[in-house]
């Protein structure tokens, strides 16, 4: 069965959104085979996000990203990268659609809440970085 990585960020641990969005993902049907909540380090910070290092809100990324506690999470169910990804839904504030938990929750393009592995790819290399 396909296995996600997702990430609740800073914002959503802080405004107490965890309940919320592991509901979410439980009533959707997936299973939460781990998880945990950890204050990031840089080095893990800068590797999590190392595709978009030379993008100019990279340094936004990572102070943010270090801001407080995240609740690292694998999730587990049939087609869970893509599905997951349609409930975060779209990373512009003025493009996520309500229902999806960015279209519920966020109004900022840098505190978004939440983060989901975009391919099989991602997934595998995310997982093993936050859970091996
Ligand atoms: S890109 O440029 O299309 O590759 O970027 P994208 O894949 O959409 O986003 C990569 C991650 O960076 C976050 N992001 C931002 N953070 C801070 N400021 C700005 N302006 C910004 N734009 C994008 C975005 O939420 C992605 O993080 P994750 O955690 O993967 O959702």
């Amino acid at each position: 069965m396909e296995k996600t990585f997702i990430m609740i960020k800073p914002d959503g641990v802080e405004r107490r959104l965890m309940g919320e969005i592991i509901s979410r993902i439980e009533k959707k049907g997936f299973k939460i085979t781990r998880a945990k909540l950890v204050k990031v380090s840089k080095e893990l910070a800068e590797e999590h996000y190392i595709e978009h290092r030379e993008k100019p809100f990279f340094g936004e990324l990572i102070d943010y990203i270090l801001e407080g506690e995240v609740m690292a999470m694998e999730v587990e169910g049939d087609f869970s990268i893509e599905i997951m990804r349609l409930m975060i839904g779209h990373r512009d504030p003025k493009v996520a659609l309500p229902g999806t938990i960015r279209g519920d929750f966020a109004h900022s393009l840098t505190k978004n809440i939440i983060h989901g592995s975009d391919s099989i790819e991602s997934a595998e290399r995310e997982l093993k970085l936050w859970f091996d």
